[in-house]
This record gives C-alpha cells, structure tokens and sequence, in this order.
C-alpha cells in the first residue's frame, strides 16, 4: 500500500500510459505485420504481370543452380501444352501448375511457400517466396514500430513524476504552514492560488485556527483579569500586615513572618501572571524601537549586581556585541533579566555567572552561564511550562521561563536551556533575537561588569 499521494498518482498514471503504451505497440505491430503481407503480395502480383507483359523472356532458359538467393521471388512461366517450364528462376522448384488463380501456399521441397498464380491463355505465371522470408521480413518492419514506445515508456513515467511533483509542489508548501501552526503562530493560511479541491480543507483549518485564537485569547484575557481583580485584595491584606507589624507579640512573630513571605509569593505569582498574559497579548500600540542588546545585557546585570554582590557571586559580562533588535525595549528587558535572574536564584553562594553575545547569521544570542546544580535531563524539556519548577525548594512560580519564550516567540527568536557540557554543572541559558539588519554594527568587546 502505497502512503504517498504523489507515488500513488505516479504510479497510478505510469500504469495507465503504460498499458496504453502497450497496446498501442500490440495493436501497431499486428497492423504492421498485415500491411507487410498485403505489401509482399502485391509485390507478388506485380511481378507475374510484367512477366506477362514480355518481362519472362529475359529470364535465363537455364539458369545455374544457386545463383538465386533464398530471400529473392521465384517466377515459373509455363507455355500451354508443355510439360517442361517455358522459363523458371530455380529449376528445382515446381509449384503445381494447375494451381488455381490467386494466392495460395503450397509446401515444395519441405518448405512453405507463398504463390501467386496467374492462369492467361498463353502462358501459366507464378510467382512464389518462402513463408519463412515473409515471416521474417514482416517480423522485422513490425519490431522497428515498438521502437518509439520502447523509448518513449521511460520518458512518460519521469515526465509524469514532474508533473505530479509539481502540482503536489503547493500542497507540500501548504503542509509545512500547516505544520508551522502552533499557539504562538496562529495565522491563517493564504488562499489565494490554492487548488479548488484543497480551497474547503483550508478553509476549515483558518475556521479552525481563528476559534484556537480567540479561545486562547479568551484565556489569556481571564488570567489577566483575574491577576488583576486579587491585585486589590492582596495590597489591603498587605497593607493590614503592615499596620498589624508592630502589634505583634514576640513569640508570634516566626509565624507572622511566614504569613508576610506566603504575602510575598502570592504578590510575585500575581506579577507573573500579568506579564505573562501581557507577553502573550498579541502586539499592542506600543511603537517599536531599536533596542540594543548589549544595553539591556548591561541593565540585568545592573538590577541583580545588589543581591549577586550580597550573595559573593561572581556575575560578568563579556564577549559583547553591537546588535539591535526592533521591539518594545521593555520585552527584550524582561525576558533578557528572568534567564539572568534564574541564573541568580539556582546557584549557590560564592558561584559564578557569565553573560556572553554572539551573532549567528541574522541572529543576535545572550549566553548565560551558571556554576548552579543544572537541571536532570528528563526535566529540561519541560523547564518552559507554565507552572514548572525543576526544584520545589527553591522560591519561584514557574512562569518565569514560560514568558521569556513567548517574549521570544513574538520577535521571532528562541529561547533554550541545556546544561553545561565543559564538565563543570551549571545551566546555558540561551535566548536569541532576529537583528535589525540596519543596526548591525562592529563587534566590540565591551567592558566587563564583574561583582
Ligand atoms: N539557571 C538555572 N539553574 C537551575 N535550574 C533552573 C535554572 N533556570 C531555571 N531553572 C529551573 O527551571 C524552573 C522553571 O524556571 P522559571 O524561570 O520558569 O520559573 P521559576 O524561576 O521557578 O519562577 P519565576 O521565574 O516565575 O519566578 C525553575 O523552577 C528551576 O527549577
Ligand atoms: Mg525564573
């Protein structure tokens, strides 16, 4: 069972031409072979009239044995009242003479022969060929005929592979945008110039992709709101821990420190929310910029320089690169500073942190490498779902990575996470823009921030 659509048309036509091929060659090579017959006989006839018309004389009375060749026609002519041939081509060959007028064969020296007989007053004419001499010649004409299909049968099949290929050619590209669909590409497909069968098909999937769309968005508008509308709440309860602070009796307070930090997580787990249904809103009114990359490197290291110097880590950046990327200069900031600050939050006191640029191709990437515990490798492929935390004893809501890749996502750039590979544990954190192609300048190793 053939899966391919493409090889099953292939296939399917090639056998039809094919067998059409066939018998066109069957049907061209019996006809040619009876146009043969008719053409040899002809041949026949003709010779036994001009026989007739005084031609017979000029054939030799005696002629030496052998000197006719087996392909060649033999002419008997006999006179009335004879019993010898008046003039014969080969004196070893004798046809019955009272042979009817007309076509016929008659085996003579255990050989086939094929004579024509032409009874006239004054003389009997007959002319003969060997049946095997027409067979082969008949065989011969009719095998130069399959010649073309012979040569022509594998040009059809490549000619038709071609065209199926290219007909099938807008329904591949069709597939891959239907491949590319995903929450973040969720753009219809383009109809125009799509074949008339596939037209309804597309149809359903942009029907299709617009309820994804408005469902996710529906989704997306109720985290938003619903990070929003406890905002409120959480800022009275907040603020009643605040004023309540003072009023605390001594052996109380271990507990009401707790209530704050649990306080704390919910106002952080809310932050989160809100950025990341505002990271998955689709492009709002805010103007685009030049953002430059090595700028906002810069400033993420700035916002942790306080804690990372409070904790003894190291944190550097180095290996800088002259890149601009066109977005909204918060975006590029926020996604930019949630990898650095993983990178912050899971490695322990005194560790280090290396920020690092490089361009690829139209691609502009920020490295960020931690001495941290890594991630186990069955982990990693989930590090980007919303909720995931790799290690529950630490702080964090698990949306941080979810909305650096929807930053990504909306610029068309990537976001990954593998762990160290140079024998030391630690996170590579990657996170890649397309770059603005005019704000592509020289590479220059800006100054290294170390702490
Ligand atoms: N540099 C890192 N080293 C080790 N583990 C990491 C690193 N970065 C991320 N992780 C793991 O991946 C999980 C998901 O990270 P993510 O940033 O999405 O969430 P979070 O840091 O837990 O919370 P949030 O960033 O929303 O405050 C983390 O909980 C952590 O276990
Ligand atoms: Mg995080």
């Amino acid at each position: 069972m053939i899966k391919s659509l493409r090889n099953q048309l292939v296939v399917a036509l090639g056998l039809l031409v094919s067998a059409v091929g066939l018998l066109q060659g069957i049907s061209s090579y019996h006809l040619c072979r009876t146009g043969m017959d008719a053409l040899l006989d002809m041949r026949l006839e003709q010779v036994a009239t001009r026989m007739r018309d005084g031609f017979a004389e000029g054939i030799p009375q005696n002629p030496a044995r052998g000197t006719q060749d087996d392909r060649d026609v033999v002419v008997v002519v006999w006179k009335p009242d004879e019993a010898t041939p008046f003039r014969t081509t080969d004196p070893s060959l004798r046809f019955p003479r009272d042979a009817t007028a007309g076509f016929g064969s008659y085996q003579v020296n255990d050989e086939s022969w094929r004579v024509f007989t032409r009874q006239d007053p004054t003389m009997t004419i007959q002319v003969a060929q060997r049946n095997a001499v027409r067979r082969e010649l008949t065989r011969e004409a009719a095998t130069q005929t399959l010649w073309p299909i012979v040569v022509l049968l594998p040009l059809v099949w490549i000619a038709v592979a071609l065209v199926v290929s290219r007909s099938l050619r807008r329904l591949k590209r069709l597939g891959a945008k239907v491949q590319g669909i995903d929450t973040a590409n969720l753009e219809p497909l383009p109809t125009s110039g799509v074949p008339a069968e596939i037209a309804p098909f597309i149809h359903s999937i942009n029907t299709m992709i617009e309820r994804l769309a408005q469902s996710i968005e529906s989704e997306r508008k109720f985290i938003a709101d619903a990070a929003h509308e406890l905002r409120t709440p959480l800022t009275a309860l907040q603020l009643q821990a605040d004023n309540l602070a003072p009023h605390i009796a001594p052996g109380n307070q271990e507990r009401f420190r707790e209530l704050r930090r649990g306080i704390g997580r919910a106002g952080s787990l809310i932050t989160q929310l809100l950025r990341m249904a505002r990271a998955d809103a689709p492009m709002g009114a805010t103007p685009l910029t030049q953002v430059n990359i090595a700028t906002v490197v810069t400033s993420a290291v700035a916002d942790v320089l306080p804690i990372a110097l409070q904790r003894g880590l190291d944190i550097g950046a180095e290996e800088m690169v002259e890149a601009h990327v066109r977005a909204v200069e918060t975006d590029i900031g926020m996604a930019v500073k949630n990898v650095v600050s993983n990178a912050v939050r899971y490695t322990p006191d005194g560790g280090t942190i290396d920020l690092r640029m490089r361009r690829e191709r139209d691609m502009v990437w920020v490295d960020v490498v931690d001495t941290g515990p890594g991630i186990a490798e069955t982990l990693l492929p989930r590090v980007f779902d919303r909720f995931f935390r790799a290690n529950p004893d630490i702080e964090g809501s698990g949306l941080g990575l979810s909305i650096v890749k929807a930053i990504a996502q909306r610029y068309g750039g990537d976001v990954s996470l593998r762990n160290r590979d140079d024998g030391r544990s630690g996170i590579v954190a990657s996170i890649g823009f397309p770059v603005e192609e005019s704000g592509v300048a020289t590479e220059a190793n800006a100054a290294t921030a170390t702490a």
